[in-house]
């Protein structure tokens, strides 16, 4: 695909859905006594893989464009599926599903693409294994001999909601307590919805304490926008001549806004607006004007809360006068591709002056950049972030494969060019 460039933007979007509370809602459902109606779901490939693994341990998941409809058949209801479940791209499928499977009366496999078969599985199975739980090998496929669980204390070796999630997930079916301490603060979501659903779990700081549950509550859930796609129209916003975008319905929920504060430390333009709740989850409008950037230091406690958007605010660097440093953000390395090795090498092919670093990147900003052959990976969040760099670049650009956006966003490049004028 040729990349277009345009001049400048300006006019309304609205995102869709939250990719993590998509998932979530759907398996949550699943497990909920009754029916659970999800409006806003995210229709991108990824959650419907969701739907699908759903579908194939017995639940009836009804679809009506982004309203979805779980009807749910309690913790004890799955039944065993006749197949493997595939989840094609998706990390949080995956890993969720083994902390859902571990404690299971009944054995499953899973596998996924192949991207999904080369990310790191044993970061879930150990801890789990700690738990009582069955899984064999580290990456997929996995099979999960679905076994009686035991609570355990756990103290997280990475930074990440997956984790975290997956032994909340199992906690539900393990005797006694299960109590997890964070090392950073990463996305609340599982434990707001199953508060939400009346759960025994409880957060305190950075530990969770989930309890054997009977059963759950179902819900009807409203999903806002996805902070992590309307990262790309923040960019967007900022870095093209006389633009101003405003997003409506984003989801700001504080584990998740790390780019607003990493692009208003760098002097973006952002006013978040109409601030109001909707089941559990806060949500805004935001409005984003032309602005010039100037580099940053970015590392530490917001790295889980802006992880999805590194490849993006890295393009924001290229624009900022000085340099940005990106540090502590090797979980980079483990996501659909690795993302520190690709945006340094596609960038590169640009003339960007950025050197790759054991836990991220430096770029030194605000230098002429040019046209390119660029490659995505596979990955949607490169193909997106790829697409806004050439905006700014002399001459033409291409990307290979854009359609891996529909990991994530189906219709991106539609919402994009629709705000030239
Ligand atoms: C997610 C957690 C993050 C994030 C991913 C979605 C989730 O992954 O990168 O896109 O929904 O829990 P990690 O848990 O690996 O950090």
């Amino acid at each position: 695909m040729i990349i277009h460039k345009m001049k400048k933007v300006n006019g309304e979007i609205a995102v869709p859905g939250d990719k993590s509370i998509s998932h979530r809602a759907v398996m949550l459902g699943a497990l909920a006594d009754g029916t659970t109606r999800i409006r806003g779901f995210l229709r991108g490939a990824d959650c419907l893989s969701t739907i699908d693994c759903f579908r194939k341990m017995g639940i009836k998941i009804e679809e009506d464009g982004d309203c979805v409809t779980v009807h749910g058949r309690g913790l004890h209801g799955l039944r065993p599926p006749k197949e493997t479940l595939y989840t094609g791209n998706s990390g949080t499928t995956t890993r969720l599903l083994c902390g859902i499977l571990a404690g299971q009366p009944f054995d499953t496999v899973i596998t996924g693409d192949e991207s999904i078969c080369k990310r790191p599985m044993g970061r879930v199975t150990k801890p789990l294994a700690l738990m009582g739980a069955d899984i064999e090998n580290e990456y997929c496929p996995l099979i999960i001999h679905g076994t009686k669980l035991n609570g355990i204390e756990y103290s997280m070796t990475v930074a990440s909601a997956q984790v975290k999630t997956a032994l909340i997930l199992a906690g539900l079916y393990a005797d006694g307590e299960t109590v997890i301490n964070e090392i950073e603060r990463s996305r609340d979501h599982t434990e707001l919805m199953l508060k939400a659903m009346g759960a025994g779990i409880e957060t305190d700081g950075l530990t969770i304490r989930v309890k054997k549950t009977d059963s759950l509550r179902a819900q009807s859930i409203t999903v806002p926008g996805d902070i992590s796609s309307a990262a790309f129209f923040m960019v967007l916003g900022t870095i093209m001549p006389n633009s101003e975008i405003t997003i409506k319905n984003v989801g700001i929920n504080p584990t998740r806004t790390g780019i607003i504060d990493a692009m208003t430390a760098m002097g973006a333009d952002i006013t978040i607006f109409n601030e109001r709740t909707e089941g559990g989850e806060p949500a805004a409008d935001i409005t984003v004007r032309t602005a010039r950037l100037h580099g940053t230091e970015i590392g530490g406690a917001i790295i889980p809360r802006l992880i999805d958007e590194l490849p993006v605010i890295a393009a924001a660097a290229v624009f900022a006068e000085g340099s940005t440093v990106i540090k502590d953000a090797q979980e980079l390395k483990v996501k659909e591709t690795n993302r520190i090795r690709a945006v340094v090498d596609e960038f590169k092919k640009a003339g960007v002056d950025i050197t790759e670093t054991e836990d991220g990147m430096i770029i030194n900003g605000g230098k002429p950049i040019h046209g390119a052959d660029f490659a995505a990976y596979g990955d949607h969040r490169m193909a997106m972030s790829l697409a806004i760099l050439a905006q700014l670049a002399e001459g033409e650009s291409t990307l290979d494969n854009a359609a891996c956006v529909d990991v994530s966003y189906p219709g991106f490049f539609d919402d994009f060019y629709g705000l030239e004028n």
